[in-house]
């Protein structure tokens, strides 16, 4: 279960994210980044932020503990801001949030940052398998927290399942993208890295975590696919693209050995 807090104080917008997340103090007096179910990239980004971050979780990447926050009608009412009023009016009920990292940086090779080779192989792994395309050097969504690195943002994740359908051909998809990815410098352990996620990825755990998406939220998504149906779709995905993994494994140590 994902842990459940309240929104007390809207404390300020995160100006550069595209969702307009927002830096909001909960009830258990913590800060969080809130990412709003009324937002544009609607409820779909939501439940990629969760599915995809408690995979990457489960193969013990830093994914900032994730929440989901309860938002009340009177928190947007004394809002200055038009654009902030309209968006917590409609996001009224629940959202899902990410533990603040105060004093994060965004990772950046210029700033000479680096990555070990398990970690760095395995955050490859993790954005293959789930076909996570905003993990590039325009775009790290890779902060840097007391020098250790927690991937971020993974509402793009899961992209098939803006086309319900599509999911059949996605399962055994290379994923060409992932020439594009960050941390591919880095990441000579491709072959390690799959061998540990493999393990892991167990059906129970991934079970799990598919139970961790509130019904309604995928119920909110248009469509005539209830939540079973839902959770059993992802699962679908889920195993079939492990059974298939060889296919952007291999993709992605090519891509990796035509780099160095
Ligand atoms: N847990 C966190 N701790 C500290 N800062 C964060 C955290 N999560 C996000 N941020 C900051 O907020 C920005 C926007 O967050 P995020 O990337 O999740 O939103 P987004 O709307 O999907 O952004 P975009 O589409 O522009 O990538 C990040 O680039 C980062 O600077
Ligand atoms: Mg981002």
């Amino acid at each position: 279960m994902l842990r459940t807090v309240r929104a007390t104080r809207y404390v300020v917008p995160l100006r550069e994210g595209g969702s307009l997340p927002a830096i909001v103090e909960a009830d258990d007096l913590g800060l969080y980044v809130v990412k709003f179910r009324g937002a544009g990239q609607g409820i779909l980004a939501l439940i990629a932020e969760i599915l995809a971050g408690e995979i990457g979780r489960t193969l013990g990447l830093r994914v900032p503990e994730i929440v989901l926050i309860d938002i009340d009608a009177a928190l947007g009412r004394n809002e200055p801001d038009y654009e902030i009023r309209q968006l917590l009016k409609a996001s009224t009920g629940m959202n899902l949030a990410l533990d603040y990292l105060p004093g994060s940086t965004m990772f950046d090779p210029a700033a000479r940052d680096t990555a070990a080779a398990d970690e760095a192989s395995m955050l490859v792994w993790f954005d293959a398998f789930t076909q996570n395309i905003d993990r590039t050097p325009r775009n790290a969504n890779l902060l840097v927290w007391h020098r250790k690195l927690y991937p971020i943002d993974h509402g793009a994740a899961l992209f098939f399942h803006h086309d319900w359908p599509s999911r059949e051909k996605k399962i055994a998809s290379p994923f060409v993208e992932i020439e594009q990815h960050i941390l591919l410098p880095w990441a000579k352990g491709i072959t390690q890295a799959a061998k540990v996620a493999h393990e892991r990825l167990t059906e129970p755990v991934l079970r799990e975590i598919v139970e961790l998406v509130p019904d309604a939220w995928f119920e909110a998504i248009p469509g005539d696919v209830s939540a079973s149906e839902r959770r059993a779709g992802y699962m679908d995905f889920f195993t079939r693209r492990l059974e298939a993994s060889a296919v952007f494994e291999e993709e992605a140590i090519g891509a990796h050995s035509r780099l160095v």
